[in-house]
């Protein structure tokens, strides 16, 4: 017991991780490259509200303050709560600040003798006296590296930050073609708002992508410049993005979030009752998606803007791919401060964008994309190892190939938590650290590698 463990990242997946370490003993020693703990909630667009409705979002041991009654609290709130979990657990005295992770090192087993393992870290053990991981650290106040040798890893480091996803162009039809500005969602959101406010003002902006952060950034971009200059949202997919989650008045819980839904899926490894049960409630899967499709379609003008998805709401939701859209956005739509334009395919010229091959370009003199992130890339990136490296990086969708979205089978004694696809990212961050601890507590053991690479082929 008291065994060492690293943590990357204070967002809350490194808070929840740290917690729950001390509560089982473990001697947790977190890395934050911030100056400050929340993560992803440090730094956002001014419009930025919880999505996830709070009751859904939140510790399972700290509530949220009584007193705080919106059930969408704004970033600012959403940071004091995840502030306020940290000081009640006394998490803080365990965080190195300033302290950027720029590389972890395995010693103690060759690659040859990794590959020759059938077990997980060779004994199916979260440690090994001769394993340990060099976690080389750069102190950002005073630009001095340190390494730690610690028994196991835990990467908090976040998916949706640090690393763009940037679409690719062929060669001189990209940006460097353009005479324009480029900057991607997360530069936008580091600016403070007042010069986010002023560094769109009086442009022709033109977004690109259409979840959460493209949706906020063009309603931030038509408030600033309203109808004489509209902001076009540049997208490749329609998505059954909702207005609220109450479709015709019931809470979206009652439909999808319940061990009665969990019945109307099929799932790896059922028995043949549940999947002849899956089978029989199909048609009451279907009705719930067409349900809450009717709802979206009459709270906002999908039909008359061509934005109707060509797939189910259940294929939306089921892959976690539903964003709220902001207040009043197809009011924008409507009044033209915001145009919606579809694309196949898209490439840069010197005056804006050329869409779909046209000739003449969509004049533009700022494109924003809100592409999404490459967190894979960032945690590919950490490692020394060229075979580790390959271990995470590769897939074209970013997708980890993670045992229980927790454990990749080959890389011993560590575990990457918050990459997991989910609703409620708190939640699930939560509930894969709970796992994680027992895991590391001896309570259970992991099944053999091939064992755990099966299980994941079947999820994926
Ligand atoms: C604007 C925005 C709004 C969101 N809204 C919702 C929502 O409503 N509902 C929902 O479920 N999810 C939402 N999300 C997703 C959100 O990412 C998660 O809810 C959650 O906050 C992720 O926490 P995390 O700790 O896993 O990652 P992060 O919050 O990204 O934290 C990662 C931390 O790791 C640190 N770090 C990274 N690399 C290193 C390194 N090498 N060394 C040291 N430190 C490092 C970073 O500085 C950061 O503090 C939102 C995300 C964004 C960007
Ligand atoms: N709570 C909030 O208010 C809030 C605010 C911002 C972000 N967030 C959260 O932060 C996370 C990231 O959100 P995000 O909107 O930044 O990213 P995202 O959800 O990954 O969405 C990326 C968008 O970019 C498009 N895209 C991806 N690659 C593209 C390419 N090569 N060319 C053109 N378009 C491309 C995608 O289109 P396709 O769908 O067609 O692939 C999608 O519309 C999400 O979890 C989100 O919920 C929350």
């Amino acid at each position: 017991m008291g065994e060492q463990v690293a943590i990357v990242g204070a967002g809350i997946s490194g808070l929840i991780a740290c917690k729950y370490c001390l509560s089982k003993g473990f001697k947790p020693l977190v890395f934050e490259s911030q100056s400050c703990i929340g993560g992803a909630w440090t730094k956002t667009f001014e419009t930025t509200k919880l999505q996830t409705p709070k009751s859904l979002y939140q510790f399972s041991d700290f509530p949220w303050p009584s007193s705080l009654t919106e059930e969408f609290p704004d970033q600012h709130h959403v940071l004091d709560y995840v502030q306020s979990y940290a000081h009640h657990f006394d998490l803080v005295k365990h965080i190195k600040f300033d302290s950027k992770v720029v590389s972890i090192e395995f010693e103690g087993s060759s690659d040859d003798e990794m590959q020759s393992w059938s077990l997980w870290n060779g004994n199916g053990l979260p440690f090994s006296p001769q394993g340990k991981w060099k976690v080389m650290v750069e102190d950002l106040q005073n630009n001095s590296t340190e390494v730690y040798q610690v028994d196991f890893v835990i990467l908090c480091v976040g998916r949706f930050s640090g690393v763009p996803n940037i679409p690719e162009f062929p060669p001189s039809k990209g940006p460097e073609a353009f005479h324009g500005e480029v900057i991607h969602s997360m530069d936008y959101a580091a600016m403070d708002y007042e010069s986010a406010a002023k560094f769109v003002k009086g442009k022709r902006v033109t977004v690109v992508g259409f979840q959460k952060s493209a949706l906020d950034i063009a309603k931030e971009c038509s408030a600033a410049n309203g109808v004489t200059i509209p902001c076009t949202i540049l997208y490749k997919t329609e998505h059954w993005n909702v207005p609220d989650y109450l479709p015709w008045g019931l809470p979206m819980a009652f439909l999808y979030l319940n061990r009665f839904s969990e019945l109307l899926l099929h799932k790896p490894g059922e028995g043949i009752l549940l999947s002849l049960l899956a089978t029989l409630l199909s048609p009451l899967r279907w009705g719930i998606s067409k349900f809450v499709e009717t709802y979206i379609k009459k709270k906002h003008p999908l039909a008359k803007y061509g934005m109707i998805p060509k797939h189910s709401f259940l294929q939306d939701i089921s892959s976690c791919l539903v964003s709220t859209v902001p207040e009043k956005f197809y009011e924008k739509v409507e009044k033209g401060s915001i145009i919606l334009k579809k694309f196949q395919s898209f490439s840069f010229c010197e005056e804006g964008i050329l869409i779909n091959g046209e000739t003449a370009p969509q004049k533009t003199d700022l494109v924003i994309l809100a592409t999404g992130f490459r967190g894979d890339e960032k945690l590919k990136d950490i490692f020394v190892s060229q075979t580790f490296q390959d271990c995470i990086g590769g897939s074209p969708d970013g997708t980890l190939p993670l045992y229980r979205e927790i454990i990749h089978p080959q890389i011993p004694q560590l575990a990457v938590i918050g990459f997991s696809e989910g609703l409620s990212n708190l939640y699930t961050s939560e509930m894969r650290c709970r796992w994680l601890v027992e895991l590391l507590d001896g309570t259970f053991k992991l099944p053999a590698i091939k064992d755990m690479e099966k299980d994941m082929a079947k999820w994926e």
